[in-house]
């Protein structure tokens, strides 16, 4: 009997995601004689059976189009905003999934929706899922669709940054997005020359930043790139938070869980303008002028890249086998030039962070790029 899937978008929006969908429904349909319906904006969509049928009219002329035709939102099935109350709405969905005779429902997206579609495996549904995110952060897979594109956006502007760094003698910080992982800001660097790359993985010291700038100026080269990911956090504030994370764990009393949390919430405000902090400190310790340039969702929009094209139509066309084949509770990883089922439980609760030996860090430092340690 033919199958009925579901399919949706969740988290950051991402380049890649229509050429999922697309990979997923023409390999449903033409491959594997399925039925597909696409669920709007997430697990809010889900909820609220909100959904457009996927047919070949729907599927044509979006391989290259950035975004989701089906939009997206960050809400979670067990915390859902209805009304002006956070919900638990996982019994809404489930029962969406039954009204709707599904047979499973695809969810693609980051680290947070591989762990919402986790909880919806835990309530007896069949789901499968996508990596997908322009951070590269999800476990148990060598890449996620969105990095590719996200990483030539990002080094294109670093490339731009130059002529105005060259030119007026400045120093140009550039924020660059990844709140927990490094690898778009250190992709990104080492590609596009930055003179230094700051990643959350690698606390820095603003001190060894100057004093790597002013030995640039003393040799004649009177401007400098600096790529900073939005996670990246001084020695001072990651061993302050770790403190204090501790501290919270361990108190005693409302008294001192209140000055932990001052402490954290403290360094939170000060992490929010950390990239402009960093531009204004190297500025008064170099005495050459700096600049910030924030990408911010530039990054994430725009055509997907044609590495990112093949990636999300490899892992969507591969999904439809895997249903086709009954297999649940897993996401479709990429392992080289193959694709495999991971089961969900090995994937939710973990990062992929830039491991501390990654060849990418010695690669940066054998070019002499200054990594703020
Ligand atoms: O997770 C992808 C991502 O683009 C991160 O790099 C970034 O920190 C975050 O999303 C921004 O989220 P939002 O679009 O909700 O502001």
């Amino acid at each position: 009997m033919a199958k009925y899937i579901g399919v949706l978008t969740a988290g950051g929006d991402s380049p890649g995601l229509n050429a999922a969908i697309r990979g997923i429904g023409k390999a449903s349909i033409e491959a594997y004689d399925m039925n597909i319906i696409g669920f709007k904006d997430g697990f809010r969509g889900l909820m609220e059976n909100r959904f457009i049928r996927l047919g070949g009219h729907e599927l044509s002329g979006i391989l290259t189009l950035g975004g989701t035709i089906l939009g997206t939102s960050r809400d979670k099935p067990h915390k859902m905003q209805v009304g002006n109350k956070l919900m638990d709405m996982t019994d809404v969905i489930v029962e969406n999934y039954y009204k709707n005779h599904l047979d499973a429902v695809v969810c693609l997206g980051g680290g947070g929706t591989q762990k919402n579609a986790y909880k919806l495996v835990q309530k007896g549904l069949n789901v499968i899922t996508l990596p997908k995110t322009i951070d590269n952060d999800v476990a148990m897979t060598d890449i996620t669709f969105g990095f590719d594109t996200a990483l030539g956006i990002a080094t294109d502007a670093i490339d731009r940054l130059h002529s105005t760094a060259h030119s007026h003698h400045r120093i140009l910080v550039v924020e660059i997005m990844g709140h927990n992982a490094g690898w778009l800001a250190l992709g990104a660097g080492i590609a596009g020359g930055a003179d230094v790359i700051l990643v959350p993985e690698i606390p820095y010291d603003i001190n060894h930043i100057a004093d790597a700038i002013c030995a640039r100026s003393k040799c004649g080269k009177h401007f400098s790139i600096v790529a900073v990911s939005e996670g990246a956090i001084s020695k001072e504030n990651a061993s302050a938070l770790v403190h204090a994370e501790k501290a919270k764990k361990d108190a005693k009393n409302d008294e001192d869980k209140k000055k932990a949390n001052t402490i954290i919430s403290n360094v939170r405000i000060e992490q929010s303008n950390h990239t402009m902090n960093i531009a204004n400190k190297l500025e008064e310790l170099c005495n050459i002028e700096s600049r910030v340039t924030i990408l911010g969702h530039l990054q994430r929009g725009g055509t997907p890249s044609a590495a990112d094209r093949l990636l999300a139509t490899r892992l969507g066309t591969a999904c439809s086998s895997f249903i086709d084949n009954g297999i649940y509770g897993v996401m479709v990883a990429s392992e080289g030039n193959k694709t495999k089922p991971v089961p969900l439980e090995d994937v939710v609760g973990k990062r992929k962070i830039v491991p501390v030996d990654h060849p990418w860090l010695e690669t940066a430092r054998l070019v002499g790029t200054c990594l703020g340690d």
